[in-house]
């Protein structure tokens, strides 16, 4: 309401609001803005009016006079101050929060940043340098890096996020206006930083079907080139994929989004960033009742290789 009434400070003045989370965010710079301008102009106006009335006249050799503080005035300020910067804190802290947690359904899409061009990366194998998403659904980024720290941001959503190398980090919106918006690499990522323009393209969810399923009838869905991957590898030597127990290593059915009991008694959550460690550094997370004999893949295998590899224990479900 405050938005559409004053506009907003002059940074984000008529930014479209493509997405659910921007008028919150818009919100929240608006009272940053406003409160700001409330205080500012005040205390602007009150030191040039003391200056002028106050200023030494010529010859006037009076000292100034002590004057002592005034505590109610003085924790009254403070007071007042504080509860406005607390407001701000646990406001963006709410914010935060919800852009971290996507909604348990939301529609995944695969990221890969790497110097200096994006690549996207469907559950069907699609694979495209542009965004595309379906409007009025929430979409869920999971983002990594070949290379160096990039940061994915599409300012008319008002969502940003680090791409790392060598971990899965995620983001998550729900777009509500068909039509295309610039996306920016928002880290210094080498001399080809500014490359990193792209597209995301917002489509009515039927028209997303027919882009997503049109086109080239050869693509084979990460799931099952994971399944290529995990073949080839001879994986299957250790783990099964139908709940069959080896005492080489544990079953990988149902693994993803259970709760695993590791060794050291600890217990973890095997969400993408553990499937990844697990591949990656096997040292680390040792499941309990097994030994540490599972050889690293670390620089053996792409990063797109290894998303259809956990694209492909996603789907052994239960
Ligand atoms: Cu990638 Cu800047």
């Amino acid at each position: 309401m405050f938005a559409q009434l004053f506009g907003g400070g002059p940074l984000i003045w008529k930014m479209p609001q493509a997405s659910t989370i921007a008028p919150h965010i818009d919100l929240l710079y608006d009272f940053l803005w406003w409160t700001s301008v409330a205080l500012l102009l005040p205390v602007t106006i009150v030191m040039i009016y003391f200056a002028i009335k106050y200023r030494a006249k010529p010859g006037d050799k009076s000292d100034t006079p002590h004057i002592h503080g005034n505590h109610l005035f003085e924790w009254g300020v403070s007071t007042f101050l504080g509860a406005i910067f607390l407001a701000v804190f646990i406001w963006g802290f709410v914010g935060y929060n919800q852009l971290h947690k996507p909604p348990q359904d939301a529609y995944e899409i695969n990221v890969i940043g790497q110097q200096w061009v994006w690549t996207f990366q469907y559950a069907n194998g699609k694979t495209d340098p542009e965004l595309y998403v379906p409007s009025g659904l929430p979409v869920k980024l999971i983002m990594t890096s070949k290379d160096v720290i990039h940061s994915l941001y599409i300012p008319d959503f008002r969502v940003k996020w680090d791409v790392v190398p060598g971990a899965y980090q995620s983001l998550w919106f729900t777009a509500t206006k068909p039509g295309s918006y610039d996306i920016f690499c928002a880290e210094f990522c080498g001399v080809a930083h500014s490359n990193m323009i792209t597209k995301i393209h917002v489509l009515e969810p039927v028209q997303f079907k027919a882009w997503l399923d049109g086109v080239d009838p050869k693509l084979v869905s990460t799931a099952s080139s994971g399944k290529t991957i995990f073949t080839s590898r001879n994986c299957v030597a250790c783990h099964s994929v139908d709940g069959k127990v080896s005492k080489n290593g544990p079953t990988l059915k149902g693994l993803f989004g259970s709760v695993v009991n590791l060794a050291d008694g600890s217990k973890v959550k095997a969400d993408e960033n553990y499937l990844r460690v697990s591949i990656m550094s096997p040292g680390t997370h040792v499941v309990k009742g097994f030994a540490p004999i599972m050889p690293t893949y670390q620089g053996m295998m792409k990063e797109e290789e290894l998303t259809e590899l956990i694209a492909y224990l996603k789907s052994l479900k239960e």
